[in-house]
Parts: C-alpha cells; structure tokens; sequence
C-alpha cells in the first residue's frame, strides 16, 4: 500500500506519544505512522492496544541512541517528516541521574537530525518537528508569561537536555535546512500519565490511602493542559506551522500545587464516596526538590491567533475526566508500578 506521508513519532509508547499516536492513526488513514519507542520504564505497549492492528500503524522498538536502528527505519519506512517525542521527561530522576538525561535528550536528539540529515537529500516536504516544554525558559516570578521570545534560562538537568535538543534543531535548521519546528508546552496531565508525576501519582496514592508528599511549602505554580489537548495542538503545529517557528501551548491555567492537591483530594473523596476532609489527611510536606522552579505560565497567543488553536476542556472537565480513568484502570497503574519504577518509588518517598 502506498502512503501519502511516513511519519516517524519516536517515544509514542509513553505519556503524551500515545495520545499523538492514536490522534494520528485514526484521523490520518492515508498517514502511515511509525512508532519508534525503547520502551523504557515510561514506555508501554499496553497504552496503544487500541490502534495496534490498524494498517497505517507500525511500531519499531528501538533506541534512539542507536543510529544502525534510525538508518534503518528511515531506510525501511521513507521516512519524510519526524514527530519528536521520545525524551527522559521526569524532573526527579534528573536531578538523580543526569546522564541519562543528556545521553536521550541530547545525544539522541543529535542523532536523529543526523539521520535525517544523511536521508532527506530533497528537503522539499520534509518536516522535523521536535516536542519540547516550558521549562526551558527557567522560572517566572509572580507576574509575566513565557513567550516565545523569552530567553532560555534551564535550571534542572531535566531542562537543561530539553533546552540544548532545541539548540541543536534550530541549528540543523540554519545551518543544514532541515525543515524544523519546535513547540514548547506547559505541564500535560490525562489517561496514561506515569505515576511518579504530581498528579498521577497522588491519585494513586489517593486510591491506596498513602501520604501525599507536597515538595516545600507547595506555593509553586504549574500551567496545567489536558494532554489530549496538546496531542491536537500537535496535529495543528504539524500541519499548520510555519517552518523555522517555534510555538508555546499552554491553557492559561495556573495552579499554586497546594491547591490542585486540595481539589483533587476534594473531587476523589466525592467520587469514592469517602467523608470530606479523607484525602487531605493524607498531604505531607517534605523536602522541596533542589533547583524547584517556582512558578511556570504559557502565553499562548501566537498559536491560537496564527494557528486557531485553544484548548477544549475546561481544567475541571479534564481533571473528572482522569480521575474516572484511573479509577477505571487500576490494573494499568498495578502494571507499571509494578518494575523499575517500584524500587524508585521507594528511594524517592517511602523513607521521607
Ligand atoms: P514519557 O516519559 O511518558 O515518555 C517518553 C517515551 O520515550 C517513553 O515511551 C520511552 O520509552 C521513550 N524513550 C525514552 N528514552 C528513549 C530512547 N533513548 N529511545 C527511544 N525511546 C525512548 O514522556 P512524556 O511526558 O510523554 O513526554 C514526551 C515529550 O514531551 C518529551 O520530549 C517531553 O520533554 C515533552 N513534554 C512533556 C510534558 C509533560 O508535561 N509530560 C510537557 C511538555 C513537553
Ligand atoms: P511534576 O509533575 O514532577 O512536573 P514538573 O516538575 O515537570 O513541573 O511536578 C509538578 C509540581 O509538583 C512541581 O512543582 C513539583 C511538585 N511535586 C510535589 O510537590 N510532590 C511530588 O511528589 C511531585 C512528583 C511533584
């Protein structure tokens, strides 16, 4: 069968992946997507059973540190534009492991321009679009957005590998032409999000009854988007986006995390029937996290003038959404609490 585009989405087994996965694959048949994942501790199959015997569906497990396995694919499949997802996303394990972070982030990153440096000879429809966040930008204080002119300021290892991944594609775009876009979005919450996350993992916690572990004081400001969200602002930028641009997402939605924990403390007591108050009993301050960033805010404008994008879900609607979600998919959370990530969980907050 023949395919009016082959589009490689590397790290589609994880958190926002499937999400862009699923979008693609369903809305896009004369699409064929190739899902390029390690599946690493944050990767699992089981997040696309839905859409892994649609014919325009492929999935390559490979890493994207190895450049035998990019040549190929991009060999195999034609590859002629790349969604750039697969990164080590979590602040904490950064700040734990900072290699890691820069071989993924960095390193690979490198590695898949190259590749498609040495494939793409007709640069002519080609697209590399490369996924990034807000945390490049640093921290804001209490007033001000992050647009898409504000300097980069990274200040963990996390941001840091995000921050120079998106110097190393706005350089391959100048210096090489490789057709680049990059978009740097707020923090995603939704289906499939891997509890060692603030949300995630308190609604695990929630459901299990164990202490919710609030960094500092809990006065810190996250800009939350239904990843669902996202995964449309993906399909926008990718069809819609000007090559060379750069685009932030964000729902202009802040949330101090003392108050987001309260709300969904609130709204999983009301949905499992507990006694108000239940949940809260369970919020425990402890350390802060080194180099916490105190406070993140998208201004949004540039995509939903230039592009028509905004989100459309209220905060409320998304977060009912995934609370009803977890609920209905303990045997997912079991899964992949089930690893890796359990001895981490208990370095990280069972001896607090
Ligand atoms: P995630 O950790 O849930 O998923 C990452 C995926 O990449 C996993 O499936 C993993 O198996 C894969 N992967 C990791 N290392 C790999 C390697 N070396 N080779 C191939 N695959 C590898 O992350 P996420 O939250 O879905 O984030 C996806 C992207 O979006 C990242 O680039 C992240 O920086 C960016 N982002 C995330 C958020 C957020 O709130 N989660 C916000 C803005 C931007
Ligand atoms: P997180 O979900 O790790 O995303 P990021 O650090 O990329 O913004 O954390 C969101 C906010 O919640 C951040 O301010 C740190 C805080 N946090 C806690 O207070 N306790 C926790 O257990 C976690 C994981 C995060």
């Amino acid at each position: 069968m023949n395919f009016e585009r082959n589009i490689l989405i590397t790290g589609g087994a994880g958190f926002i992946g499937n999400h862009v996965i699923r979008l693609f694959v369903n809305k896009y048949p004369s699409y064929r997507i190739i899902n390029l994942d390690a599946l690493t501790y944050a990767g699992n199959l089981e997040n696309l059973r839905d859409v892994e015997e649609k014919p325009n569906y492929v999935f390559e497990k490979a890493n994207i540190l190895d450049i035998k396995d990019l040549e190929r694919i991009f060999n195999e499949y034609k590859i002629d534009a790349v969604i750039h997802l697969a990164a080590e996303s979590h602040v904490d394990r950064s700040i734990l492991s900072p290699l890691d972070f820069v071989y993924t982030n960095i390193i690979g990153t490198v590695n898949l321009l190259n590749t498609a440096k040495k494939y793409w000879k007709d640069l002519s429809g080609k697209l590399f679009y490369h996924i990034s966040t807000d945390e490049v930008f640093g921290s804001l204080g209490e007033k001000g957005f992050f647009t898409e002119t504000t300097a980069y300021a990274p200040n963990s290892p996390y941001s840091a590998s995000k921050a120079s991944s998106d110097h190393f594609v706005r350089a391959y775009g100048e210096t090489f032409h490789i057709p680049v876009i990059i978009s740097n979005c707020s923090n995603n919450y939704g289906p499939y999000h891997f509890p060692e996350k603030l949300i995630p993992l308190f609604i695990n916690n929630i459901m299990h009854k164990k202490p919710l572990p609030v960094y500092g004081d809990g006065k810190y400001t996250r800009d939350w988007l239904y990843v669902k969200d996202h995964a449309r602002a993906i399909d926008t930028i990718f069809h819609k986006g000007k090559i060379s641009e750069t685009y932030n997402i964000g729902g202009f939605n802040e949330w101090q995390n003392i108050e987001l924990v309260k709300l969904l403390c609130t709204m999983m007591d009301e949905k499992l029937g507990n006694a108000p108050g239940t949940s809260e009993n369970l919020i425990t301050y402890v350390k802060d996290r080194p180099g916490h960033d105190k406070r993140y805010a998208i201004d949004a404008t540039k995509i939903s003038k230039e592009l028509g994008w905004k989100p459309s879900v209220t905060f409320e609607e998304g977060l009912s959404e995934t609370i009803d979600w977890y609920l209905e998919n303990q045997q997912w959370l079991n899964h992949v609490t089930s690893g890796e990530y359990q001895h981490y969980y208990e370095q990280q907050y069972q001896n607090r």
